[in-house]
């Protein structure tokens, strides 16, 4: 057999290539069950609505004061931890994404590194509204490919309850708080981060968006009895382009990669609303058991979402499995990663 040197060197580029793979899951959710019949004294509602037209039958919310994002992350990673057997020492880089962090300045990664004891790493915060752990997957796997960064830790954290106006019948059934947090580390196998497709437009930022405590409306008196600390949603608006963003880039990574049906094997979806999470899955092509859905015990936990799904599915997925993460959020952000399941 005869190879030339571009050939040569393609070949050795390709057994040298370093992937970004997840080894290990971990997660925490609250104890306080909320449920619709609770939401239904506060708000005019009733679980009929909130199970038909969202799918969500009960949310965790941290409900002890003086607890914020970084406590649910900090337990997330040290069960992290403890699964993998991975001292706090060996973390390179912790990543964590949220929209509700423990305060403006310094980011909730600093503060989760130092609770669980973790010294030798940067850290640093990513905001990309409900896709910010899939930003955060992407970020992640490029500090593994590059070689230099050996134990990578992402964490996805919100206390959604914090800016959640539970007078708002339109948003208080959606969201709940919680966490989740996975371990990237290198491999010259093929397994891991294979591909992705990200996307953000900041002009959906008028349709989702919290109006007041930035740069340009800081907190007073007036945004506090204006309720301008809250999330506000344009719930139709923001369905309609979840509905389209998720299925597009989900079916264009197929087309990509040549993915049949038969070829996926868990999709990984977003968990803001039941009917976003079907169509996605209908225009896939997908049936509801390749589908990983947990909306109905957790509603959505923004950051959180994709890890939990990860932690309580870690049991059914094998070496190899194909998944395909497909999420849509605040910015707008939306987007799609394939990953082959690497344990
Ligand atoms: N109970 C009873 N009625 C309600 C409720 C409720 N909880 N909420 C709204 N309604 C009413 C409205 O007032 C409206 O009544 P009207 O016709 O008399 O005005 C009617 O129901 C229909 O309102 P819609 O907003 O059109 O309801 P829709 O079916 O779209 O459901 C929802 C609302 C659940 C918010 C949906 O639009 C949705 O899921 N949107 C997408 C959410 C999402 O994906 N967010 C992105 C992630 S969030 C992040 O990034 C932080």
């Amino acid at each position: 057999m005869f190879f030339n040197n571009s050939c040569c060197s393609t070949i050795l580029l390709f057994m040298n290539k370093i992937n970004a793979a997840i080894t290990g899951v971990g997660a925490y959710v609250p104890e306080y069950i909320l449920t619709n019949d609770e939401i239904s004294k506060m708000v005019d509602t009733s679980d009929e609505w909130i199970m038909t037209r969202i799918g969500i039958k009960e949310r965790r919310i941290l409900k002890k004061k003086g607890l914020g994002s970084s406590d649910m992350g900090t337990k997330a990673v040290i069960n992290l931890l403890e699964k993998t057997n991975t001292l706090p020492s060996e973390i390179d880089l912790l990543i964590c994404s949220t929209v509700t962090p423990d305060m403006q300045f310094p980011a909730t990664a600093n503060i989760i590194s130092d609770k669980v004891g973790i010294k030798n790493a940067f850290s640093f915060d990513l905001n990309a509204g409900c896709s910010g752990f899939l930003f955060g997957m992407s970020t992640a796997a490029k500090f593994v490919e590059s070689g230099n960064y050996k134990k990578v830790v992402l964490v996805g954290t919100d206390k959604m309850s914090s800016i959640v106006d539970y007078t708002d019948r339109s948003v208080s059934p959606i969201f709940g708080d919680g966490a989740g947090a996975v371990l990237f580390e290198p491999t010259n196998e093929n397994v891991g981060v294979i591909d992705e497709i990200l996307h953000t437009d900041g002009a959906g930022r008028v349709h989702l968006h919290q109006k007041a405590g930035g740069s340009v409306k800081p907190a007073s008196h007036e945004t506090v009895d204006a309720r301008e600390h809250f999330v506000y949603q344009e719930g139709r608006h923001v369905f309609k382009h979840a509905v389209m963003g998720m299925a597009d880039v989900a079916i264009e990574i197929m087309k990509k990669h040549k993915l049949t049906v038969e070829d996926i094997d868990w999709l990984v979806p977003h968990q803001a609303n039941m009917r976003i999470i079907d169509a996605t899955a209908r225009r896939m092509g997908l049936k509801r058991n390749k589908v990983m859905i947990n909306i109905e015990k957790y509603g959505n936990t923004t950051a959180g979402t994709l890890p939990l799904l990860l932690w309580e599915w870690e049991n059914k997925l094998k070496k190899n499995d194909n998944l395909i993460f497909a999420t849509f959020g605040a910015g707008f952000t939306w987007g799609t990663i394939f990953l082959k399941w690497a344990y």
